[in-house]
């Protein structure tokens, strides 16, 4: 051991040290901060082509690629933009937009894209203010994810374009700060162009961070931890990159610790003597013995955190923390999947990132509790199909025990490509619920051909050399045997009902393989006899047509082949866009086990019942069938249980025995009452389930996920909204329109109910309208106290065009005041809005009059930026005179300007009160906090049925 460590010092000229275990890792001085950036930002729709719609930007002579700095319109720091909306992150615009038949069917049909340019870029903007004492430090602005295309400037300087909204990308910007003071970012996102086949969301879906380090600091995405287990003992190789940004040359040590869940330091080890010349970077590597680990595994999710800190002269200058989990994974050619050396029949869902209400922008708890949802199923594996998810699903996964297949976006092997799935995987690489990396998905033009298996194999020997700890794969539709098939270590059967599963095994025995997509049914949840006119499905099991099969031959089909690792249900939940087998007007899947909201559909119950060891007896359909008494109706129970006996109103209709990964059916004559199942394992009762026929809804009931959320402004809950009869029996079929209103620390950020056809809208926000103020003419007058030309309908007519003369000191000399003149139209409904004037002076000295009234007297330029309520007596539909009378502004050199824009007038529409119809007897309402601690009640009031309030309580802790 010594000897080796000398060989090591001699080689690499630096010490390696084991520290005791009793050192605590978490030194005070670790000066990284990694701060949200999420909150108080503002917000407003540019144009993807008219510049004028799109504040500008990109239009001054040296444009911001031209001259560093050069930031112009909406993205220069000096930009006002009081009159643009107040938001916090995540955001997404695509789920505040309206539907439209124009819209992408495939995307929801949210009136965003191509068709609607006024609608398809989003600016934002945010102030934030450096601490003097910052100076010195590495600051970094980093995005999880902005959809799409964004530019990204700072204080005017351009950035970055990240193509790609499901990337993160980092930005340096410590030389660019005003230390001490205000700074400005700016984001442009131009959804024009979609980047996948479903719903994508649109803006800063995703957080953003502030990173503060020294300049010799952790690499971003730079440790990567990796555990070989051998018996009671696990040898953890951490592995932590170092780069030093500073300009001269730093000495420094390195120590890694391995921490448990307590604190408990399990492990240490220090590595001296190192420096780094300016812009160099070193991975500093070590083997961290732990006795008896704790595994994590989807039972027991264990995980260790791995604290890395540099010291310099005897003090931590930077400390970075690392979740990961300690397992083993392994796939067989023939018996499928183990996880810590046991057998595990992968039980998975395909989901997309969006949920009824909030679109993309997904609060990081409403990520928890859909992947809990999903276990709850039984499910233990998470397709993100097909894009690399936000970081907090993957948190979410590894908390909960979530096996995780993780999914690069295109498929390809220039740099471009290459690069987003080594950004994928280095980002990703410490999360222990991940066992897989897809290189792609269904990529038809070359899945089947020698160009898809080049590619594919490049790709492939790529992501081994950045992880080679994972199993690779790829979602294949067609072109098994040939093309990307035959090269692929796990191949992804997307769909088998076309394909012949036990002949390729045979002709690629060790080849690993599972299903990447099956199941593909298309069901409304609660529905029970299609209605092709309404774009309604029945909920019962059934394929959808020849290419597929229904969910119970594809569980069938994968539970008998143990040579199939599993497979990944098509989906999880529902989602926005591919209305299959519908178009426009349905704009959400019918795919899912859940829906957009998460309510199960009976599918779920299917699943259920094989997928866990809980007893599950779950009948179908609801027992509500006024007006078809005496007809036939068709009765499926979902159970694990041995046998299932059905009774109506007390009446057997006979005990059937269940089939392995079965279901069973009855053709009941219906009458109203009550219908039983139960169930039986080895001849005693096990469980049951129960459906009555209900009266008509008589009262609105509320039911929240959670009764006590974080008072953060960002914690969660979900209130799920029912109706009852007058027996206080859940109606299924209740359709009633309820309306929400809230107080306290409290807000409603979305609506859904689960209907895909629905085009209720899914948030009810304020609306805002900016009034841009027309072209100025002008006439020079003596001095300020003019009456005459302010008045609104004094003829202006022969008056010259404002700002033609050069603001010069000559033009000082000759002209003392100015009288500026400008119309503006006022819409139609413009006296139910709040409208402010948002003043930026255009003279040294100005009086403001609207309509020939003064509202604003004098108001120096360096008053700053002052702003005017108007009362709605003040303006009128159609055109309104601003007059404005001015000392002049003069140039302060011949290269400068003068102000010529007077600022903007600022219409808000007061939001809507929130309302939902049910669907199938369900809506939900996403409650979220606004910050301060307090109790938050939501009042559900609905026509003719009786109200219903509930308390949710924001905490502190
Ligand atoms: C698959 C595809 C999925 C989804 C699904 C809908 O071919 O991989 O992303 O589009 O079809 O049926």
């Amino acid at each position: 051991m010594k000897s080796h460590r000398l060989l090591c010092f001699l080689i690499l000229a630096f010490v390696v040290t084991e520290k005791t275990a009793a050192q605590s890792p978490e030194t005070s001085a670790a000066k990284r901060q990694h701060l949200s950036m999420d909150n108080d930002w503002r917000f407003a729709l540019g144009h993807a082509y008219d510049p004028s719609k799109d504040f500008y930007n990109g239009t001054g002579g040296f444009s911001y690629l031209a001259k560093t700095g050069n930031g112009d319109g909406a993205a220069s720091a000096e930009f006002d933009d009081r009159g643009w909306r107040k938001i916090n992150l995540p955001h997404d615009w695509a789920v505040e937009q309206p539907f439209s038949p124009k819209g992408s069917f495939s995307h929801g049909s949210k009136a965003i894209g191509r068709n609607f340019p006024e609608a398809s870029v989003g600016w934002y903007r945010k102030s934030f203010v450096v601490p003097a004492n910052d100076l010195g430090k590495r600051v970094s602005i980093a995005f999880d994810g902005v959809f799409r295309n964004s530019i990204v400037w700072v204080n005017g300087h351009y950035l970055g374009t990240e193509p790609s909204g499901y990337n993160r990308f980092e930005y340096n910007i410590s030389e660019y700060l005003n230390y001490g003071g205000n700074n400005l970012i700016a984001v442009r996102a131009d959804v024009t162009l979609e980047e996948g086949w479903f719903y994508e969301g649109a803006g800063i879906y995703r957080h953003v961070w502030l990173n503060k380090t020294d300049q010799l600091h952790i690499v971003s995405d730079g440790t990567f931890v990796t555990t070989q287990l051998k018996n009671n003992m696990v040898d953890v190789t951490a592995t932590s990159a170092i780069i030093n940004d500073d300009k001269e040359s730093r000495s420094f040590n390195v120590t890694q610790t391995i921490i448990d869940d307590n604190g408990k330091v399990l492990a240490s080890k220090t590595t001296t003597g190192l420096t780094l010349q300016p812009f160099a970077s070193q991975d500093i590597n070590n083997i961290l013995p732990v006795d008896n680990p704790r595994l994590w595994s989807i039972e027991t999710p264990n995980l260790y955190k791995l604290v890395t800190t540099v010291e310099e002269g005897g003090a931590a200058t930077d400390s970075y923390t690392t979740t990961f989990g300690i397992r083993t994974i392994r796939f067989d050619a023939n018996e499928g999947f183990f996880l810590n050396g046991k057998h595990v029949k992968i039980k998975g869902t395909n989901n997309h990132q969006d949920h009824a209400g909030v679109g993309a922008a997904i609060p990081d708890a409403l990520q928890e509790f859909r992947i809990r949802a999903l276990k709850e199923m039984g499910c233990n594996a998470y397709r993100c199909s097909h894009n690399p998810p936000t970081p907090e699903l993957l948190d979410a996964c590894d908390k909960l025990g979530m096996l995780v297949i993780d999914e690069n976006r295109l498929m390809g092997v220039a740099s471009t490509q290459l690069n987003d799935l080594k950004r994928m995987i280095r980002r990703d690489r410490n999360h222990p619920s991940i066992i897989s990396w897809s290189i792609g998905n269904e990529e038809w033009g070359i899945e089947g051909n020698i160009t898809g298996a080049r590619i594919a194999a490049t790709m492939q020997a790529f992501v081994k050399s950045v992880d080679s700890t994972r199993y690779i794969t790829a979602a294949i539709s067609g072109g098994i045997g040939s093309g990307i098939s035959t090269v692929i270590d796990v191949l992804g059967y997307n769909y088998v009902a076309t394909k012949n599963t036990d002949e390729q095994h045979k002709k690629y025995p060790n080849q690993f393989s599972w299903g990447t997509e099956e199941g593909s049914t298309v069901a409304s949840r609660g529905i029970y006899e299609d209605d092709m006119d309404k774009h309604q499905l029945v909920a019962y099991d059934r394929k959808q047509n020849d290419f597929f099969y229904s969910l119970e031959q594809g569980w069938k089909y994968y539970a008998a082949r143990p040579y199939l690792a599993g497979m990944f249900i098509w989906t999880g939940f529902d989602y926005r866009g591919e209305p299959t087998p519908f178009g426009w007007p349905s704009v959400g899947s019918y795919f899912g086990m859940l829906d957009a909201c998460g309510f199960p559909k009976d599918d779920y119950y299917y699943l259920k019942s094989w997928w866990t060891d809980q007893t599950v007896v779950h009948l179908l359909p609801h027992w509500n069938w006024r007006g078809k008494e005496g007809r036939e109706i068709r009765v499926c129970a979902y159970s694990n249980c041995d046998e299932v006996e059905l009774f109506l109103n007390k009446k057997s209709h006979g005990k059937k025995t269940m089939d392995l990964n079965g279901h069973l059916e009855w053709q009941v004559k219906y009458e109203p009452g009550t219908l039983e199942a139960i169930g039986y394992k080895k001849g005693v009762k096990a469980g049951s389930d129960v459906v009555k026929t209900t009266q008509e809804p008589v009262s609105i009931n509320l039911q929240a996920n959670r009764d006590v959320i974080k008072a953060d402004s960002k914690d969660i809950a979900l209130i799920t909204v029912k109706t009852t009869d007058k027996n206080k029996l859940k109606v299924p079929t209740a359709d009633n329109e309820i309306g929400f209103s809230i107080e306290g620390p409290g807000k409603i950020i979305g609506v859904g109910n689960g209907d895909p056809t629905s085009l209720e809208p899914d948030q009810y926000l304020e609306r805002i309208n900016l009034v841009h103020i027309g072209d100025f003419k002008e006439k020079f007058v003596d001095d300020l106290n003019v009456k005459a030309e302010v008045a609104a309908d004094y003829d202006d007519s022969n008056w010259q065009n404002a700002f033609k003369d050069t603001r010069d000191d000559e033009f000082g000399r000759k002209v003392k005041a100015i009288v500026y003149r400008a119309g503006f139209t006022m819409p139609a409904d413009g006296a139910t809005a709040t409208a402010t004037f948002f003043n930026k002076n255009i003279g040294k000295v100005q009086s403001i009059y609207i309509n020939g009234k003064e509202i604003g007297h004098e108001i120096k330029e360096n008053a700053g930026k002052t702003e005017f309520k108007l009362e709605a007596a003040l303006l009128h539909p159609g055109n309104n005179i601003v007059a404005i009378v001015a000392t002049p502004l003069l140039k302060a050199n011949i290269w400068a300007g003068v102000n010529t824009d007077p600022g903007l007038i600022q219409l808000v529409y007061p939001a809507a009160l929130y309302k939902r119809k049910l669907f199938s007897g369900y809506a939900q309402v996403i409650v979220q906090s606004t910050g301060q601690p307090g109790t938050i009640v939501l009042q559900a009031t609905s026509p003719e049925l009786k109200q219903s309030v509930i308390e949710i309580t924001a905490a502190d802790k």
